[in-house]
């Protein structure tokens, strides 16, 4: 098997940084050519800085990590410190970053990446605000048909929403840039709240994280352990919902995962609903499916291969 190659952009963000464990712990299936940070659960000083502490934690210094978009296209920031802590990284107490941002912005990088590989080889794996990704769709509309899959963590349908009634959080912070990535004609999977609220960190599974001993392995139990304050009071859920590995786990492993071929279309006018990802899960119209919308996941599965996969680090 051939590693695939991908682009992380993200905003970390203690799920984001497991989805980024798990990927560098896994480079048999997965080549991480670069990771671009944007603005999202913290501002992009604090995201671009916490994806070096992550890279830094899995012993990685050689992947470049670039700063991207520091606003969505159209609107003000807004942030989810209520999630993640002040830091967005919240839990363990972790090094600062050796390790430079990489030179240039996150943008140029997503696009020269592109025009440079070989046309459908290399697939993006948007965790964040899709602010990014829309900028480079923009910029140089070119790439658009060189990208192999876009397989990104945002939206939700029978959950409807997390950060207001009825849109997900990274959809909601930039929904123009989301119209912009769902129109583009690339083949998306869709990674919602639907599934990512069924990978749940439970006791039992946060403790085989902490029994690997290791600095990752202790990490991330810290790292759930803090984020899981927040799930349990609101949803009085089992623990921390590991939404963003629910991406890499499915580069690595997609028998773990089911969804449906639907049309999704994004909600860019509405203020009571804003972002909400309008999916045909029924099939009700006759808009034509643009994303594989992913409804289930093998929980006990998911959290077997990322305990394996994290112990390698
Ligand atoms: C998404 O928003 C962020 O808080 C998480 O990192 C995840 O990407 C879940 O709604
Ligand atoms: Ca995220």
């Amino acid at each position: 098997m051939t590693a695939r190659k991908i682009i992380i952009d993200t905003d970390p963000g203690q799920d984001d940084a497991v989805a980024i464990l798990l990927a560098l712990a896994s480079p048999d299936e997965i080549e991480v050519l670069g990771i671009t940070a944007v603005a999202g659960n913290v501002p992009l000083e604090l995201t671009a800085k916490n994806a070096r502490i992550v890279c830094e934690l899995a012993g990685r210094t050689d992947i470049p990590v670039f700063a991207g978009c520091d606003r969505p296209l159209k609107r003000p920031l807004i942030t989810a410190e209520h999630v993640h802590g002040k830091t967005g990284l919240d839990g363990p107490v972790l090094p600062d970053p050796q390790i430079p941002l990489a030179e240039g912005h996150g943008v140029d990088f997503i696009i020269d990446t592109l025009r440079a590989q070989d046309s459908g080889t290399v697939t993006l794996c948007p965790l964040g605000p899709l602010t990014n990704i829309a900028t480079a769709f923009q910029k140089a509309p070119d790439i658009v048909e060189r990208v192999q899959e876009i397989v990104l963590m945002g939206g939700a349908y029978f959950e409807v929403g997390n950060i207001t009634p009825t849109a997900e959080f990274n959809i909601h912070v930039d929904p123009e840039a989301a119209d912009i990535v769902f129109k583009s004609g690339v083949p998306i999977v869709v990674m919602p709240l639907d599934v990512t609220h069924k990978a749940l960190v439970t006791k039992p599974r946060n403790d085989a994280f902490r029994a690997l001993g290791t600095k990752v392995g202790i990490a991330v139990a810290e790292m759930t352990d803090f984020f899981e304050r927040f799930d349990k009071e609101k949803y009085g859920s089992e623990g921390a919902p590991l939404h963003d590995p629910c991406v890499t786990a499915y580069l690595i492993r997609p028998e773990l995962f089911s969804g449906r071929h639907v049309n999704v279309e994004i909600e860019t006018q509405s203020d009571l609903t804003l972002g909400m990802t309008v999916a045909d899960w029924w099939g009700v119209t006759d808009r034509k499916p643009n994303a594989l919308f992913i409804g289930d996941v093998d929980a006990d599965g998911f959290f077997a291969l990322l305990t394996e996969r994290l112990a390698r680090l």
